[in-house]
């Protein structure tokens, strides 16, 4: 077992992966202020929406307008996804400084997510990633389905690792795990980051665990046991994935801090803010917030 990480980067994906996923339509300029009180808050890597097309995600058809939209703080970063060369022109032209590749473990979700193969797709991100290191933008690769898949059920840790390495080689900086259904447990998680720590080096792994099953705050523990300190995760809780039917959001920012702070691991956030955060954007759309430190912190504080 390695050493607990004394500080840990929180990239929060509530931006994005939070509102790809839901049914109302949120103003830009609702998008814009949760990015900007995220990053009051003290988030310092805030995904902040997607250059994918929006005939298969019509909630980040308004991508341009977000992301020159920023009023950016310096030490703060806002990547965005880009699924092909296509994308990353239309975001490098928007002032993207950082780009994230999306891959998957599964053939079949990576068929439905992207609408081709792991194959193809690698192919695909190639170019991207050279398009990026010529332009001077960071790239950041993700996997889904680490850790199951909606249409194959279990994955082997090899074939996450085989893609992992895949990433890291052609100049992701990082390599973000996502147990997309959120079906993983901690000794399944740990065999899966042994076998990509034999292949990518463990402070280019990233853990991303929607909170499904309720494990993602376990996995996330489990993985800094293994070393991993980096961890994506979603203001209250937001999300879940438009190709993997009944996936809840990712682990919510709030519990992660809370876990973190208790744990005297270091993330730089303001917890209070956060919280206020999350019950601000909840009560914007429409949504019970899914965080339970959030609430609980909220609920004393009301008292
Ligand atoms: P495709 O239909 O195979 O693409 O989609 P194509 O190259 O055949 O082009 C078809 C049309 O799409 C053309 O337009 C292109 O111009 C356009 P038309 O001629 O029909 O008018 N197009 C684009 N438009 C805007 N931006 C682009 C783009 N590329 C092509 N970048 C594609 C392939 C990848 C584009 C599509 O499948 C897609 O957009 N998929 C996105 C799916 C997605 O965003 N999923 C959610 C994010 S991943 C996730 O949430 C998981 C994660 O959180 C980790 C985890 O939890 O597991 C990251
Ligand atoms: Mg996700």
């Amino acid at each position: 077992m390695a050493a607990m990480p004394k500080q840990v980067r929180i990239v929060e994906v509530g931006p994005r992966d939070g509102l790809q996923n839901e049914k109302a339509e949120v103003p830009t300029k609702v998008k814009l202020e949760l990015i900007g009180r995220l990053a009051d808050a003290g988030l310092t890597a805030i995904e902040a929406t997607a250059f994918v097309s929006p005939k298969w995600i019509p909630q980040m058809a308004d991508h341009t307008e977000v992301l020159e939209g920023i009023k950016r703080r310096p030490g703060v970063s806002y990547p965005v996804l880009t699924p092909n060369l296509k994308g990353f022109q239309a975001a490098l032209a928007a002032g993207a400084k950082e780009v994230a590749v999306f891959g998957a473990a599964s053939e079949s979700f990576s068929k439905k997510n992207i609408n081709c193969s792991i194959a193809e797709s690698l192919e695909r991100f190639r170019p991207v990633a050279d398009a990026a290191r010529a332009a001077g933008v960071k790239v950041r690769g993700y996997i889904s389905c680490v850790l199951g898949c909606p249409y194959e059920g279990e994955i082997a840790p090899s074939k996450v690792a085989e893609v992992a390495q895949a990433l890291h080689d052609m100049g992701c900086y990082e390599v973000s795990l996502g147990d997309t259904i959120g079906t993983g447990t901690p000794g399944r998680t740990k065999a899966m980051i042994e076998a990509c720590a034999e292949r990518v080096p463990i402070e280019r792994l990233a853990g991303h665990y929607h909170d499904t099953y309720g494990q993602a705050l376990a996995n996330i523990y489990a993985s800094l046991e293994m070393g991993v300190a980096t961890f994506d995760s979603s203001v209250a809780g937001l999300g879940g994935c438009p190709y993997a039917k009944g996936a809840s959001g990712n682990v919510a920012t709030e519990d992660v801090v809370y876990m973190l702070n208790g744990l005297g691991i270091d993330t730089g956030i303001d917890l209070g803010r956060l919280v206020a955060t999350g019950q601000w954007i909840c009560g914007v759309i429409g949504k019970e917030p899914q965080s339970k430190a959030g609430k609980a912190i909220a609920a004393k504080q009301a008292a």
